[in-house]
């Protein structure tokens, strides 16, 4: 009898390792955008890239479009683990606590991606990363969006123009702050709320870069878009800590190289994505499209610069230097070099801000 029991429980325990063995480790990736944006883009290539290269032993289940989770909810699943993969906005990561990821959110203080990519994947990016482990949070990669516009019902060319319009934002301090510096009242909504709040006309207008704002129709319920260019979007690509952690160390390798690989493929497409969102809305013809002039843009940013000083203290002054000091190093170099030739439809450039040290 004992022998039978002892066989059986042999087999049983066979069968069980094999069907473990044969079963993909699945990674939950839930985000809001919709698929045919550059994170959307990127989320399904890295399932490819991971599944092919893990040869099967991961499946990567991508939920776009707020499926699963809105903005704030799928900060809490992902640290409960019922997610193991998010690539939330920069902007979305105050409210978990760290608000050095606010830095992004600031006006005007990227003056182009060059700057941004080497604050992204310099000594700011490993710290912002480090961050995240109280959280039960690891950090694989930052991806690009672009900057942002803004659109409404009504034209937005000069400052005045933003008096008293309920302007939906994402929950941070920072876009608080400088729809408040236009004299604008902002909204935190989530973003598969945006839609319909403009449709019904519970905010007036918003901002985003072009690819979020052509995917989610936004053009067809807002008569006037910006180019202007005054802040930006990106993401953090974000996991689980502990789930991370556990994995065998040669897939976390596997899948590291993925991500990074991912990166490459989402940069690159980035911009191509908003371009042809901007050509998109252009043809639709709903939406009046103006560029703000360089002459303008300068006010603007008049108008926008205090909100550095004031959230020095909450992202941490040596970030925003880092931020400036990256900025004025490339335009060093662009300087250096002769000039490409201008690219259509794309507002001037706006010169980088100096440190805060020297404008005292
Ligand atoms: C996103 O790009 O993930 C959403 C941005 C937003 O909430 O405006």
């Amino acid at each position: 009898m004992r022998v039978v029991a002892l066989f059986s429980a042999l087999v049983f325990g066979v069968a069980t390792f094999a069907s473990q063995a044969a079963d993909p480790i699945i990674i939950k990736f839930s985000h809001v955008v919709a698929p045919d944006t550059p994170k959307g883009r990127a989320a399904d290539y890295f399932k490819k890239l991971a599944e092919e290269r893990s040869k099967g032993r991961v499946k990567v289940e991508v939920y776009p479009n707020s499926q699963l989770y809105k903005d704030r909810e799928e900060m809490e699943a992902l640290q409960i683990g019922a997610v193991q993969m998010l690539a939330p906005s920069l902007a979305k990561f105050g409210p978990l606590g760290v608000r050095s990821f606010e830095l992004f959110d600031l006006p005007y203080v990227f003056p182009n991606k060059e700057t941004l990519y080497r604050v992204m994947d310099g000594d700011i990016g490993k710290k912002l990363f480090g961050l995240l482990d109280a959280k039960g949070i690891t950090g694989l990669g930052f991806w690009d969006n672009g900057f942002k516009q803004m659109s409404s019902n009504k034209p937005m060319h000069s400052v005045e123009d933003f008096k008293g319009m309920k302007m939906r934002i994402q929950s941070s301090k920072v876009l608080e702050a400088q729809m408040k510096a236009l004299g604008a009242n902002p909204q935190v909504m989530a973003f598969s709320e945006v839609y319909s709040a403009l449709q019904q006309g519970v905010v007036d207008g918003t901002e985003n870069p072009m690819s979020n704002l052509f995917t989610q129709k936004m053009h067809e319920v807002q008569k006037h878009l910006t180019l202007s260019d005054h802040g930006y979007l990106g993401y953090a690509v974000i996991v689980n800590k502990k789930f991370w952690d556990d994995l065998p160390a040669d897939l976390r390798t596997t899948l590291d190289k993925a991500m990074k690989d991912t990166t490459v493929f989402e940069r690159k497409i980035a911009q191509e994505e908003n371009d042809e969102a901007l050509a998109k809305v252009k043809a639709a013809g709903t939406t009046q499209v103006y560029t703000l002039p360089y002459k303008d843009r300068v006010v603007w940013q008049q108008a926008l610069l205090p909100v550095h000083k004031e959230f020095e203290e909450k992202i941490g002054r040596d970030f925003i230097q880092a931020a400036y000091l990256t900025a004025l190093q490339v335009e060093k170099e662009k300087a250096a070099k002769p000039a490409a030739p201008a690219k259509k439809d794309k507002p001037g450039p706006v010169k980088a801000s100096k440190p805060a040290a020297e404008k005292k």
